[in-house]
């Protein structure tokens, strides 16, 4: 057997039941890790930490090299995209990314399709170092935003409270909105695709903001738009496994899943654990959901809701993870302790 069919994540996602579930960290590399901010001062910016190859390489392994994760997912951001694009972007300290803002179609017309793999073409070649220095038994995950996320940062400029703008234009003026998301559906499906040509094994897609959405434009914005992408990848490539993280969408989950063709589900904190393994995991493999925060706090609290997690889930495929991203106030003696408990040691 060759050593890709035994990697335990890869196992979970072909619906292998596992005694030990494999684990990840949403956002597992980033300021929690003292490493992680010398090097990240080392690159300057935000971004050009991003496209430098050797020290994105570098800053994904951290994470690796205290906890041995199962995963190592690439170090980039999801608005790599709209950058690339042509879309003006920087990351400031304590307020995140600001954009040019976008928010009718007629802007659009400047984005360039085209050119998007000059910008990007560092990140194949950070996926390409991955695939030959993880350690053997972990598995590389590449990733991208889903057009709704992505495009909730184009049109807002900002990460955003109530998402007025977004929302009032997918209400006003479906048809032009809809542009935006063609785009986003072309570049995230092409990028997508060279990630795995350069090395990556599983892809993540991101809906952070699909909650946002009211239920009855669900399906327009984030289940089709992804479905488009799946059948994109899987077109060219018919076994890739995906997983997908619409947060908080609630019951909406299981059309999402059905209608995606998502190989494994990411579930996000406020899924119900015992609703979820029935309604949920019955159909497709999960990943989640430790509250990131329970993560920050440690202790006995976080001891128990870990082994809930894993009491309810394990006895189906699973791939332990958080609800959400790592944030950076986490002690990394509670990752350590993390990775103990679910290694059963
Ligand atoms: O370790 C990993 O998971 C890989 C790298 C990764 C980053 N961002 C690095 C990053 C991944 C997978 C992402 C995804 C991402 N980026 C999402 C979806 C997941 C989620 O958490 O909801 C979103 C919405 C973004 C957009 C983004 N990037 C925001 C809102 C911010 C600012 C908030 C913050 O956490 O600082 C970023 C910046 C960012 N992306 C950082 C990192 C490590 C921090 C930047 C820094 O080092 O100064």
């Amino acid at each position: 057997m060759s050593v890709s069919q035994t990697k335990p994540l890869l196992k979970s996602l072909r619906g292998e039941t596992q005694a030990t579930p494999p684990f990840w960290l949403m956002r597992q590399a980033g300021r929690y890790l003292p490493e992680y901010r010398a090097t990240r001062e080392q690159a300057g910016s935000f971004l050009d930490l991003c496209y430098s190859p050797e020290l994105a390489e570098e800053v994904t392994l951290q994470p690796l090299r205290r906890y041995g994760m199962d995963a190592a997912i690439l170090f980039a951001d999801i608005l790599l995209i709209p950058h690339a694009l042509g879309q003006p972007l920087s990351y400031r300290e304590g307020e995140g990314p600001v954009l040019d803002p976008v928010r009718s179609a007629a802007g659009l017309a400047k984005f360039d399709l085209g050119r998007i793999h000059d910008t990007l073409a560092p990140v194949y070649e950070t996926v390409s170092r991955l695939s030959s220095s993880i350690p053997k038994d972990c598995t590389l995950i590449g990733f991208a935003g889903a057009p709704w996320t992505v495009a909730s940062y184009m049109v807002e400029g900002r990460g955003s409270k109530d998402y007025t703008h977004i929302k009032r234009w997918i209400f006003k003026d479906p048809e032009g909105f809809a542009a935006l998301i063609d785009i986003l559906v072309a570049s995230t499906t092409d990028y997508l695709l060279r990630q795995v040509e350069a090395g990556a094994e599983v892809i993540q897609i991101f809906d952070t903001w699909a909650g946002v959405l009211p239920d009855d434009e669900f399906r327009k914005w984030s289940i089709e738009p992804t479905r488009r992408i799946v059948d994109g990848l899987r077109a060219r490539y018919p076994a890739l496994p995906v997983i997908g993280f619409p947060r908080g969408v609630g019951a909406n989950i299981i059309d999402y899943v059905k209608e995606t063709g998502v190989t494994a589900v990411s579930l996000d904190t406020g899924t119900p654990l015992a609703w979820a393994a029935r309604e949920v995991q019955s159909l497709v493999p999960v990943q989640g959901n430790l509250d990131p925060l329970l993560l920050v706090e440690g202790g006995a609290a976080m001891e128990r809701r870990i082994a809930e997690i894993i009491a309810t889930f394990g006895d189906k495929p699973f791939i332990f993870n958080l609800g959400h991203g790592i944030t950076p106030q986490t002690p990394p003696e509670n990752v350590a302790r993390l990775a103990e408990l679910i290694r059963g040691k």
